[in-house]
């Protein structure tokens, strides 16, 4: 066995000679000291000697084991003194660098907290997999009611722990009660995040979207404040040019219940292929907290009073952006996010 080890060793030092490149380096530090390398096994053969030899021998694996080491770590410096790594092409990279950028939603997202920033507003997160009160029953809208058919709900096939049915939530309103609870009154909270409904996937539904909430509780607030938010915002994140509209509609949650529409920014309202020649879009709902609801969060409708105000930050982002197919923004395409589709 000395002899073979003797025999590596000149075996090593004659390749090391006809090295060339850090390719070359490698594949001998991976045949001499690899997992399956020379010196692994050599050790291997250790446990059939007898004690005297195995230190004797053992000394010597340890000898060639350094050398080698030492040798090629010489080597790898003498290269890098002749080639610097710089004009090795081989070790370059061969792609060019690309920088990241903002996903579409989330640039969307960090516009509107900051514009609801300026205003007072804290985020609040609320739980993707909600129970049936948070997203329906306490605001109003009780199991069997037929106002439930206007969220097409996935439902999960269990309960939490007080019996309540388990759903993914369809909508961010399921943070007014949890806010509520949390905080109390006076309150001013938003909420930017996903949302999911059942839905027949086309151009204009995916099943997984985004939505923004605010809600404000406090003494006195009434519409004029709903109103003069929504026109403030709509201009900070669609330009000067567009004002608000209200139309009365039908949320549970809410008394009264409103539209809210945005003057048509590509036509000043005067109707285009855009906005349907309707000079107007539907941009968002929102209302008066129901007396209900503020009862439910143990708050007195006859001392404090609210509105809240939600909206589809993905169909603006479309109208903004000219993507045509919501579901581009769930699908991960990377064409997409480059700019490039
Ligand atoms: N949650 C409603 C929806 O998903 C949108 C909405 C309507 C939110 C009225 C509100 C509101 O806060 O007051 O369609």
């Amino acid at each position: 066995m000395l002899d073979k080890i003797d025999q590596f060793q000149k075996e090593f030092l004659q390749e090391l000679e006809g090295v060339k490149n850090r390719g070359e380096i490698n594949e001998l530090r991976v045949k001499y000291l690899g997992r399956k390398g020379v010196i692994k096994s050599l050790l291997k053969q250790l446990p059939s000697l007898t004690v005297e030899e195995k230190r004797r021998l053992g000394g010597k694996i340890n000898q060639l084991k350094k050398l080698v080491e030492k040798k090629l770590a010489e080597q790898e410096e003498k290269l890098n003194q002749e080639q610097p790594l710089t004009s090795q092409g081989e070790f370059l990279p061969h792609w060019p660098s690309q920088f990241g950028r903002l996903h579409p939603i989330e640039w969307m997202r960090q516009r509107v907290l900051n514009i609801f920033h300026h205003l007072g507003f804290v985020e609040f997160k609320g739980p993707h997999i909600e129970n049936d009160w948070f997203n329906f029953a306490g605001l109003n809208i009780p199991p069997g009611h037929p106002a439930r058919d206007l969220w097409d709900t996935l439902y999960l096939n269990q309960n939490d722990k007080k019996g309540n049915p388990l759903l993914l939530r369809t909508h961010t309103s399921n943070i007014q009660l949890r806010a509520l609870e949390k905080y109390g009154v006076p309150l001013r909270v938003m909420a930017f995040d996903r949302c999911f409904r059942r839905e027949i996937l086309d151009p204009r539904h995916s099943h997984t979207f985004s939505q923004f909430e605010v809600l404000v509780v406090d003494k006195g607030i009434n519409m004029n404040h709903l109103k003069w938010l929504s026109d403030y915002f709509l201009k900070e994140i669609l330009g000067q040019v567009t004002e608000s509209r209200f139309r009365p509609k039908y949320y549970p949650f809410v008394e009264p219940g409103v539209g809210v529409d945005a003057k048509c920014v590509f036509c000043n309202g005067k109707g285009c292929p855009i906005c349907s020649y309707s000079g107007w879009f539907e941009i968002a709902g929102a209302g008066m907290v129901h007396p209900q609801v503020l009862k439910n969060a143990g708050i007195d409708p006859n001392e404090y009073s609210g509105f809240a105000w939600g909206f589809g930050p993905d169909r603006m982002l479309m109208l903004m952006t000219g993507v045509n197919d919501i579901r581009q923004f769930y699908q991960g395409d990377f064409q997409f996010l480059k700019g490039g589709r």
